[in-house]
């Protein structure tokens, strides 16, 4: 989603703010922006597509020491140089992320302004300039601002004739760095880690002035003093090392990352059962969350289910929030979020807040705000994550489910404390995961076919839908996830001759069951390829066989997911995908 970075002090400020937008190139966005300040007057500079049109069409060398960026990924008018940010309306020049849901009501009010654009943002800059007007004083327009605006927004603002930054936040991420040499606001901490890793975090409805010595902080027209926070991450986590893309660095982080998630609770079995007793309280879960994190979702939720009483069930949280809900009297709802700022899962928690149901957010921003506001966070250990498919997160989230499901199921006694020994060979596992010249070799038989299907039942139906996903979001093939068994009822009229059908099996239980539908893919001539943790005996039924390392169902989830995020990986580089920012999609979802 949008990037906003804004800064001022002793450095020019166009490098530096070009510079956190590359940094926040991750989010996802279409088109780019740039305003400064030089001899008192503010310059616009804004470009269709990448950041280094952008560059191009600056001068780094410009004596500006204000100015703000913005990266946009549009929601109000298609992408295009008019409706990219910064927005200026008289005095005003503003960069926005989020949604201003009254924008056309409040566009009817301002009819003394002629509007360029198709976007609310620039509805939003009039509004400020109209305030402005009126008040002559940025603190009291700030202060004003929310009583006018339905909507989220984190604002940069520049004022004409005023050597000052301003920002404003309502439920879309912004931060302010500070550092000796000058000022930050940013949506995300990797904006300015080149510079600084101090920073604080706005809350809603707080604003600030900033100039190149001092951050002002207000919150309902009274200064407030906040906590500076330090970021402790490796610069050089958020870089590619090598890799030719983070997504591919990303999968190749896991074995390290899951054992970082899991350690402390596996090393430590008080530290197990004291983090995770709170879930006896509960009968009923709702687990939710939107795209990968909900896929995550399904598996928590045959896991929990399979390892005790409660009932559990997983929804995407954009029905979740607009459904209704027969809450039982121990009810909790379970948040999944890698970036914690995505609208549909953050209305979901403040809904849930309202109705005094309790949450607990299993997360991987730290301080995100649905970290921030849930009772209880767990905190998955993935660090920055910047390719917008999510790898690294989606194994972590699955890890922290399977800590829940292994506390229940050593409480209830469906397990015994040998399953411990199988968490301490995660690495091992993962990194035989990881070899990957047969998913080279099988990505280049199939990265031109039209539709690739992936079935499954149960917990390989859940990874059938996330493998689906990802091949769908970076390679732009077709692809769909089917429960094995619903094939026959409809889908598999489309199976042909090649067509690749790609069959997860890895639960004993129902192999028999998935084997034979994949002997009617097969029937129908589908190029068939499966993913086992065991040997496949009739070789009649397969033209490729995946196999993974054989352990319990609480690791083996991530053990094939690898695979098919290897798969989908080769399929999108040998198809000339842009694969850590494919089109039309934004790493952190703060848009409804
Ligand atoms: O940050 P979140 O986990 O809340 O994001 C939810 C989805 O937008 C996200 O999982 C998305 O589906 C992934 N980018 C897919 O790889």
């Amino acid at each position: 989603m949008c990037g906003i970075v804004g800064y001022i002090g002793r450095d020019k400020c166009i490098p530096n703010i070009i510079n956190g937008l590359e940094r926040l190139e991750y989010r996802g966005y279409d088109s780019a922006g740039i305003a400064y300040i030089k001899n008192n007057k503010i310059n616009i500079k804004k470009v269709t597509g990448k950041i280094i049109n952008l560059k191009n069409k600056v001068n780094l060398e410009e004596d500006s020491f204000i100015g703000i960026g913005h990266t946009r990924w549009a929601t109000h008018g298609k992408p295009s140089d008019i409706n990219a940010h910064p927005h200026q309306v008289g005095k005003i020049t503003i960069v926005h992320n989020g949604i201003i849901e009254n924008y056309e009501e409040l566009k009817l009010k301002l009819n003394d302004y002629q509007f360029k654009s198709e976007t609310d943002t620039e509805v939003l800059a009039a509004l400020l300039d109209k305030l402005y007007k009126k008040y002559n004083d940025m603190v009291v327009v700030l202060n004003e601002l929310p009583k006018h605006v339905i909507g989220s927004y984190a604002v940069g603002i520049l004022v004409e004739g005023d050597n000052k930054l301003y920002t404003i936040r309502k439920d879309s991420p912004l931060i302010i760095g500070t550092s000796d040499n000058g000022n930050f606001i940013a949506s995300d901490v990797p904006a300015i880690l080149k510079y600084t890793n101090k920073y604080y975090l706005l809350d809603n409805d707080e604003y600030a002035v900033i100039n190149e010595n001092d951050v002002i902080i207000y919150n309902k027209g009274k200064i407030i003093t906040k906590k500076i926070n330090t970021y402790d991450g490796d610069i050089n986590s958020a870089m590619k090392n090598g890799y030719d893309h983070y997504m591919l660095k990303e999968i190749h982080e896991q074995p390290k990352v899951i054992m970082d998630t899991v350690s402390e609770y596996i090393n430590n079995i008080d530290k197990l059962n004291k983090t995770f007793s709170f879930i006896d309280k509960y009968d009923n879960i709702d687990i939710v969350a939107c795209g990968s994190s909900y896929h995550v979702g399904i598996l928590g939720k045959y896991l929990i289910t399979k390892y005790s009483n409660i009932n559990v069930n997983t929804e995407i949280a954009s029905e979740y929030r607009y459904t209704n809900h027969n809450y039982s009297k121990k009810h909790l709802i379970i948040l999944i979020s890698q970036s914690g700022e995505t609208a549909d899962s953050l209305a979901v928690l403040r809904n849930a807040k309202e109705n005094n149901i309790d949450t607990l957010a299993i997360v991987n921003v730290i301080s995100s705000s649905i970290a921030r506001e849930a009772n209880r966070v767990i905190y998955t250990k993935a660090g920055p994550e910047i390719s917008v498919a999510t790898t690294k997160a989606y194994s972590c989230q699955f890890m922290v489910l399977s800590l829940i499901s292994l506390y229940l199921g050593l409480k209830n006694k469906l397990l015994d404390l040998d399953v411990i020994k199988e968490y301490k060979k995660i690495e091992e596992y993962t990194n035989i995961a990881l070899k990957d010249d047969e998913i080279k070799e099988i990505a280049k038989i199939i990265h031109n076919k039209k539709d690739i299907f992936y079935i499954g039942r149960k917990l390989d139906y859940a990874l059938c839908m996330e493998a689906s996903l990802k091949l769908k979001e970076i390679s732009y093939l077709h692809s769909e996830a089917y429960a094995a068994g619903e094939l026959k009822h409809g889908t598999i009229s489309l199976i042909e001759q090649d067509t690749p059908v790609i069959s997860i099996i890895t639960d004993d239980n129902i192999r028999l069951k998935t084997l034979s539908n994949v002997k009617e893919t097969c029937a129908r001539g589908a190029f068939s390829i499966i993913i086992s943790n065991e040997k496949v005996e009739d070789k009649s039924i397969y033209n490729k066989l995946i196999i993974v390392p054989k352990t319990i169902d609480l690791i083996e989830p991530v053990l094939v997911i690898i695979k098919c995020q290897l798969l989908a990986y080769y399929i999108a580089k040998l198809n000339g995908c842009d694969i850590d920012q494919p089109k039309n999609l934004a790493k952190s979802v703060t848009v409804e």
